[in-house]
C-alpha cells in the first residue's frame, strides 16, 4: 500500500505504473511467474528495490541493454564479498564462462548486480525453474540458462560506477551516505524523478512546472523551484516553453 501511496499510477513522471504482489519470499525469478500475462510475451526488465547504481554514462548503457531482442543482458561489478551474491566469471575473452548463487568459494570477485534484462521468452523459461536448495527460485537459475544456451551478455561496470545494495542496516547506511555526499557537497539530486522525467521527455515543461508549484514547502520541493527558474522557463499564456536546460 505504501508503495502505490507513493507513487500511484505514475502519471505525474508520464509513466504508467501497475502492481502485483509477491505474496510470499519464493525467489526473485517467481516475478516472471507472478507477471506472465501482464509481460503476455514482451521483452523485460527487472530490477530489484534494494539496489542503487549510480554513474557517468549509465542511462545510455541502459537504453542499449533495452534494446536487446534475443537473450539476456546481465551487469557486473567487482566487490570484496563476492560469496553474498550472484558470481559471474569471465574467460581469457570477458565472455561469461559461469554463473553460480552465493557460492562458498567463489572464482571471482565480480558479482551479478540486480538489474537484469531479458529477451520475450523470459516467463517461459521461468516457469519450468525448479527452487534450489534454499528453497527460492533463482534468477542466477534463469540467467544460468541463458548462459547454457550462449545467449546471456555480462556487461562491466568498472570504475567510476557505484553499485550499493541497501538489504542490511550497514549497507543501507553506507548507500546513505554516499547520496547525501554527492547531494550535499554538488547541490544536485540523485534520481529527482520530476528532473528525469522532463528530461526524457515524459512530461512536457507545463507538467513539471505544474508540479514544481504544487510540491510541499520542504528541500525536495525547493530543488523543484530551483529547477524551474534554472531552467528559464518562459511562461506564456497557454503553454510554458524551455529556452535553456542545466546540464
Ligand atoms: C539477489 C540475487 C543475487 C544478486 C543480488 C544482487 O540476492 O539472488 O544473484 O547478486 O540479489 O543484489 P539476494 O537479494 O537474494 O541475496
Amino acid at each position: 500500500e505504501r508503495y502505490v501511496e507513493l507513487l500511484g499510477d505514475g502519471s505525474r513522471w508520464g509513466l504508467n505504473i501497475s502492481y502485483a504482489e509477491q505474496p510470499q519470499p519464493n525467489g526473485i525469478a517467481e516475478a516472471f511467474r507472478i507477471g506472465r500475462s501482464y509481460l503476455n510475451g514482451q521483452p523485460s526488465s527487472l530490477i530489484l528495490g534494494d539496489n542503487l547504481f549510480f554513474g557517468s554514462g549509465l542511462p545510455q548503457r541502459l537504453t542499449s541493454a533495452a534494446a536487446l531482442e534475443h537473450g539476456a543482458h546481465i551487469f557486473a561489478c567487482r566487490v570484496d564479498d563476492p560469496e553474498r551474491y550472484g558470481v559471474i566469471e569471465f574467460d581469457a575473452d570477458q565472455q561469461p564462462l559461469s554463473i553460480v548463487e552465493k557460492p562458498r568459494h567463489p572464482t571471482s570477485n565480480w558479482a551479478v548486480t540486480g538489474l537484469y534484462f531479458y529477451d520475450g521468452r523470459a516467463a517461459d523459461i521461468a516457469a519450468e525453474l525448479r527452487p534450489s536448495a534454499r528453497g527460492e527460485l533463482e534468477i542466477t537459475d534463469l540467467n544460468a540458462h541463458y548462459l547454457r544456451e550462449g545467449s546471456l551478455t555480462a556487461e562491466r561496470l568498472g570504475r567510476g560506477f557505484a553499485w550499493l545494495d541497501t538489504g542490511t542496516p550497514e549497507t543501507l547506511m553506507a548507500a546513505t551516505q554516499f547520496v547525501c555526499a554527492l547531494e550535499t557537497r554538488q547541490g544536485i539530486k540523485i534520481a529527482c524523478l520530476e528532473e528525469i522525467a522532463l528530461a526524457q521527455n515524459f512530461i512536457t515543461a507545463d507538467q513539471f512546472a505544474r508540479q514544481a508549484a504544487s510540491a510541499p514547502i520542504s528541500a525536495y520541493g525547493r530543488y523543484l523551484k530551483n529547477l524551474l527558474s534554472d531552467l528559464e522557463i518562459d511562461a506564456r499564456p497557454t503553454q510554458l516553453r524551455v529556452v535553456g536546460a542545466r546540464q
